[in-house]
């Protein structure tokens, strides 16, 4: 009988108990999940910022305010594209706000310092753009994912490109950070491998815009072609120098294609005719696409680009996996399974994530015409970074 009575004491805490976890997990599942956008609002990148912030709400909105069946609720950070205050930033968001998920940003030097963050605090981190090759590669986790690229994939996509218009000798360009700096790899990897060779690599300080002594060093190089990296107002700034020194007469210039996304109305005639390398082209022809385009230009008066995009995924992806458990965040583990196996149906066409959590995507080349980034063939299918160094 006191047996009997026990085992029924033990039956009655163990359905307590799991009433009591069912109950917090119902009320977490009815708050509002917290998203922390850190993004550039000033600075050369804030255009960027801009629209990716348009594209994450664009998709939330279209899904009727709620991931998951949960509320979204925002906490906002112009993180000015300086890492050296990046870790302050981070931690407005993760330790004053308390936020779920860190969404951030378009510099790759702050973005690796929002990992540091995210992995110390275990906060679910997605990277709506910045391409820094780390957080795919040596410091990558199960709790960051990025919807954007590596600086690695579309300079790699761009040495094909050069290679393949024979090109021999090319001089490279850019901003000394680590976007930058991968992105001149990933070029030369592809371009030496297929024979040619970087004879130059130049770099300044970013964001410095004063371009006229390398323009004048590219002038008595007189190499082949030119590789740069620069996006936004700074590439705005680059193109519009580099055909007022006549270069491109002479002198093909090669990009990714954050050259020519968002700027080729301020570049004006001298953004004509550019081709670049990206994961996304105004013109692609899929009903994601269309669909996308149409109600970004009626919510937001201006044309989508490829940082919209990226913002509009990483609210997709998060979407993936909060459904996946019912909005109850706490089930953490199941909700990175869900998100790892995501399938997004992506206005630059569907995509799948790698195992160290980037897009294995195609890349397009692509042709500036009027203000549109035209698709002249994709020239990289399905391309995969080598995530050197994840170990997960
Ligand atoms: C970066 O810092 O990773 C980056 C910035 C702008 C465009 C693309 C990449």
């Amino acid at each position: 009988m006191k047996k009997q009575l026990q085992s029924l004491k033990r039956i009655g805490f163990t359905v307590g108990m799991t009433a009591a976890l069912a109950a917090s997990s119902l009320a977490q599942a009815e708050d509002k999940l917290k998203v922390g956008l850190m993004l550039p609002a000033t600075g050369t990148f804030a255009a960027l910022g801009t629209a990716i912030t348009n594209g994450f709400k664009q998709y939330v909105a279209e899904s009727g305010g709620k991931l998951g069946g949960r509320e979204i609720e925002y906490f906002v950070v112009d993180d000015e594209s300086d890492p050296a205050k990046a870790t302050e930033n981070a931690n407005k968001l993760v330790k004053r706000d308390h936020v779920d998920v860190l969404v951030g940003t378009v510099h790759s030097g702050v973005a690796l310092a929002m990992a540091k963050v995210a992995k110390e605090s275990n906060t679910l981190f997605i990277v709506p753009n910045a391409g820094a090759d780390e957080l795919t590669g040596p410091l990558c986790s199960p709790n960051i994912f990025r919807t954007s690229f590596t600086n690695w994939q579309p300079g790699y996509a761009m040495g094909q490109v050069a290679a393949a218009k024979k090109a021999k000798n090319v001089v490279t360009l850019t901003w000394k950070y680590a976007a930058g700096l991968q992105s001149v790899d990933g070029f030369k990897e592809a371009f030496e491998k297929a024979g040619g060779k970087v004879v130059k690599e130049m770099t300044l300080p970013f964001p410095n815009v004063e371009f006229q002594a390398y323009l004048t060093e590219i002038a008595s190089i007189k190499p082949d072609a030119v590789y740069v990296f620069f996006a936004g107002a700074g590439a705005t700034k680059f193109v519009k120098d580099y055909v007022a020194a006549g270069l491109n007469k002479t002198i093909p210039l090669y990009a990714p294609g954050f050259l020519t996304d968002g700027t080729l109305e301020a570049m004006g005639d001298a953004g004509q005719g550019l081709l670049t390398t990206l994961h996304y082209a105004d013109g692609i022809k899929n009903a994601k696409n269309d669909a996308f385009r149409l109600n970004y230009a009626k919510t937001y008066k201006s044309q989508p680009d490829v940082y919209a995009v990226q913002g509009y995924d990483a609210a997709q992806l998060l979407a993936a996996g909060l459904k996946a458990v019912n909005g109850d965040f706490s089930k953490r583990a199941e909700m990175v399974k869900a998100m790892e196996a995501a399938k997004i149906d992506s206005p630059r066409g569907a995509f799948t994530l790698s195992k160290a959590h980037n897009p294995v995507q195609d890349f397009y080349l692509r042709k500036s015409e009027g203000r549109d980034n035209k698709v002249l063939e994709i020239s990289a299918k399905a391309l995969a970074d080598p995530a050197r160094g994840c170990k997960m």
